[in-house]
Formats: C-alpha cells, sequence, structure tokens
C-alpha cells in the first residue's frame, strides 16, 4: 500500500501544498513536513507561537536557518517582509514552494549561511533562529556578533537550542531505544566536544547552556529579556496560548532553551 501523501497530511493543517510535487523531495523534507508541519502544527499554530514573542507588524524579519519554511511562512502572515536563508538546497526549494502555494509573496527565500550574513548592518526588526545554532559550525559568540550587526537598535533576537535533555533524548530513546542507531555517534561526538569546550575552551559545537547563553549574548550586545523551556516565552499572556512543541525535560533535564534577547 501506498504510503499516506505527507503533503496531503500537511494540508490538512491549511498548509496548501502541490500534492503532486510531493515525490519530488528527499525522504528528510518528507519526514519533516510530517512533523513539523502536520499533527496540530498549523500555520496558526506558528502564528500563535510568534505572536506570543512579539514578532508582528515589523518592517523586515530574518528567519535564520529556515529549514522547511514554516516559521518563514507564519512571520510572513504577521509582518511587512520576511527574508529566508538556509545552506540546504532541497530546504530553499521547498520553503520557496510552502511560500508560493501560501501566497506569501513578501517572503524572500535565498541560500546564505548564519555565519556570514549577505545583508547591510541594522538591516532587520527581529530575527528567527529556531533550531539552527548548533548544526553551523560556527562559535555561536560570533554568530551573536553577526546577528547584532544586522539587527536595528532594540531588535528582537528569538533563538531556541537544543540542551542535555533533547541529546539523552536523542541518544536514549531514539538510538539505544529506537530505530535510529547512527544518533548514538552523533550524541557521544556532541559530548565529547562539550567536555574539549570545557577543558580548552576552543571547541566549536557544544552543549549550549542557559548561563553560556547569557553570557555569549552580553558579549555580543544583546540583553537576554526572557529564557524558558521550548515555546515557554509569552509576552502576550492575555491575548495568546501557546502550546509548546517539545517536552520541557528528558531525564530530568530541560531539553530545550528558548531565548528572547534584545540588541543593546
Ligand atoms: C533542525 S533544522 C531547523 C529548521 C527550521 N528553523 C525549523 O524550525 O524547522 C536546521 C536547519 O539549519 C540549517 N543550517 C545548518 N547550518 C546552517 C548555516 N550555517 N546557515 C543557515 N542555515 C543552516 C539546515 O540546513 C537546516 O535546514
Amino acid at each position: 500500500m501506498r504510503e499516506v501523501n505527507t503533503f496531503a497530511l500537511a494540508n490538512g493543517e491549511g498548509w496548501n501544498l502541490p500534492v503532486n510535487e510531493f515525490d519530488s523531495f528527499p525522504q528528510f523534507i518528507q519526514q519533516t513536513v510530517r512533523d513539523e508541519l502536520s499533527a496540530g502544527r498549523s500555520k496558526e499554530y506558528y502564528r500563535s507561537r510568534l505572536k506570543a514573542l512579539g514578532f508582528e507588524n515589523m518592517d523586515r524579519v530574518l528567519d535564520a536557518g529556515c529549514g522547511t519554511g514554516q516559521w518563514s511562512v507564519a512571520l510572513a502572515s504577521l509582518n511587512k517582509r520576511v527574508d529566508a536563508i538556509d545552506v540546504d538546497d532541497d530546504c530553499l526549494r521547498f520553503s520557496a514552494l510552502l511560500a508560493s502555494s501560501g501566497n506569501a509573496t513578501n517572503c524572500y527565500v535565498q541560500k546564505a549561511s548564519i555565519a556570514t550574513l549577505p545583508f547591510s548592518d541594522s538591516s532587520f526588526d527581529g530575527i528567527t533562529c529556531y533550531s539552527v545554532l548548533m548544526l553551523c559550525g560556527k562559535h555561536p559568540i560570533e554568530v551573536f556578533k553577526e546577528f547584532h550587526r544586522v539587527l536595528k537598535p532594540g531588535g528582537k533576537l528569538y533563538l531556541s537550542v537544543d540542551t542535555w535533555g533533547w541529546y539523552l533524548h536523542l541518544l536514549i530513546d531514539q538510538g539505544i531505544l529506537g530505530s535510529q542507531r547512527y544518533r548514538i555517534p552523533y550524541v557521544f561526538r556532541y559530548f565529547l566536544r562539550t567536555i574539549k569546550h570545557w577543558i580548552t575552551g576552543r571547541e566549536v559545537r557544544f552543549v549550549l547552556t542557559k548561563s553560556f547563553l547569557r553570557g555569549a549574548l552580553a558579549k555580543a550586545g544583546f540583553e537576554s529579556k526572557h529564557m524558558a523551556h521550548e515555546g515557554g516565552i509569552n509576552q502576550n499572556k492575555n491575548s495568546v496560548t501557546v502550546r509548546p512543541a517539545i517536552p520541557k525535560r528528558f531525564y530530568g533535564f530541560q531539553a530545550i532553551i528558548d531565548v528572547l534577547a534584545i540588541k543593546r
């Protein structure tokens, strides 16, 4: 029996994807669509998350590491212009398709790295960077300096990063108890790099913590306004209800750190 078309599942959440394009995307995009654009993750869901963070009515917002573009398209519905960047060609093609099929004509998708942003100083009112920082291969402080450069004074940064609980979840639930064996060496490499970071201070990829993020953001010129678990920041409690996408903790450790920071 043919697998249920993932794009059709996402369309059940209102995403409007052209179902006949389904087969032209690699497996990892189809899996991401299943995880991130289906099962209760509608455009309205992402809009509510952004409203809770105060990402609306801005002139220009950057979605840094847009992946499949669901945050970008939701941002485009709340703000005047969105620039969506990623380094992966399949992600960029999918994001552009999601934007065009959702009539997000104010969403501009292009290939670029968060390590060296192709934008002038003080271009953006806000930046979202969800689940990207751990993957980019540049020291977080350098990335924060780059975000600081392209933000206008007072501009907002929403950051979501993995921490200890998430790595334990990948290692134990997905790698050891589940079928994703490749997670095991991946997580061990991450833990080893973290130990190297503690000893030498010269590692680029390591497990990020609240205290590290607070210090690194301050060094780059940001004030950390809020830090919470994934989906835990809500600046508009009176008008928006927020449902986190990820459990707060795994094995007693916080899974994800959400940060809302302001350019000083
Ligand atoms: C876990 S996905 C998250 C994507 C998206 N933000 C989301 O919430 O679905 C990580 C994304 O970061 C992208 N990425 C990795 N390194 C990057 C870099 N240096 N600059 C921009 N994007 C990067 C990957 O291609 C991938 O699409």
